[in-house]
């Protein structure tokens, strides 16, 4: 890469045709760690690092929301170490945040059931979303899933819409996709134009499943730690050649 091939340096990435939205499925950061004969511990740790990293890259590249799986519905089923390591991570991001989001006038939201976590944790979300609704929409938006799956998300979605059926106000055969998705964590969003998976598995994982009907899927072996701007640069680079269909013809087709 660089000036020999005729590649763009990272950051000098040409930034039309970008997508509004990018989502990433955060994995790898276990391997990272298992490859340097270091703890799980670390690798979440950088993992975090990393997230603070594309998040500014994303944001200086004028891409308006990135949203990253931190924690998702079935993460509880892992050690409680663990569980309490990354807790403690996104605690410590959250203190930090407090302070730098207004002067790097980025905003965050959580989606998924905050309600089962730790009162510090709650009190640092209802902190970070006081700042956030002073930010104006222009901002670049941070949305981390958080004890978020997205079967779940769906499930209750449907609930709350049942149960205003229920007191008759409204009315089932009046719901359209458009008024479904205001149910869901995701409620205001754009849908992600881009998923990122770093790590190499070929899977969803229950992750943004209604939101990702028409994403485009962005694989590569590269794990979150090491997916840095230039990861990022030819990741976009690989959305921009995509043709995208949503179920029709392409206008090559069409002819
Ligand atoms: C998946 O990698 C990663 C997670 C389950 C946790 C992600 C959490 C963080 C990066 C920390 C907190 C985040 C923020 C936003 C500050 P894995 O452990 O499944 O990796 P492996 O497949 O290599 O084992």
């Amino acid at each position: 890469m660089g000036w020999l091939t005729g590649e763009k340096q990272a950051g000098q990435m040409d930034k039309t045709g970008l997508p509004r939205h990018v989502a990433v499925i955060m994995d790898g950061n276990g391997r990272w760690a298992q490859r340097r004969a270091l703890p799980r511990s670390a690798g979440h740790r950088a993992g975090a690092e990393n997230f603070r990293r594309i998040a500014t890259y994303c944001k200086d590249l004028g891409i308006e929301y990135l949203t990253v799986y931190a924690f998702s519905t079935e993460n509880w089923k892992r050690p409680s170490e663990e569980v309490g390591g990354i807790m403690s991570l996104l605690r410590k991001y959250l203190i930090e945040s407090v302070e730098t989001m207004a002067r790097d006038r980025i905003r965050l939201r959580f989606l998924g059931d905050t309600s089962v976590l730790g009162g510090e944790l709650r009190e640092l979300i209802v902190r970070t979303d006081e700042i956030s609704a002073k930010l104006g929409a222009d901002c670049f938006q941070a949305n981390i899933c958080l004890n978020y799956g997205g079967r779940d998300e769906i499930v209750r979605a449907a609930r709350a819409f049942a149960a205003q059926c229920a007191a008759g106000e409204k009315q089932p055969q009046e719901l359209t996709e458009a008024d479904f998705a205001r149910y869901l964590y995701s409620a205001g969003l754009p849908d992600p134009e881009l998923l990122i998976r770093p790590g190499g598995e070929l899977r969803i994982s229950n992750f943004l499943l209604w939101q990702c009907a028409y994403s485009e899927i962005y694989v590569t072996d590269t794990l979150w730690p090491d997916f840095d701007e230039a990861a990022m640069d030819q990741a976009l680079s690989w959305y921009r050649a995509r043709d995208r269909r949503f179920g029709g013809l392409s206008k090559k087709q069409e002819r």
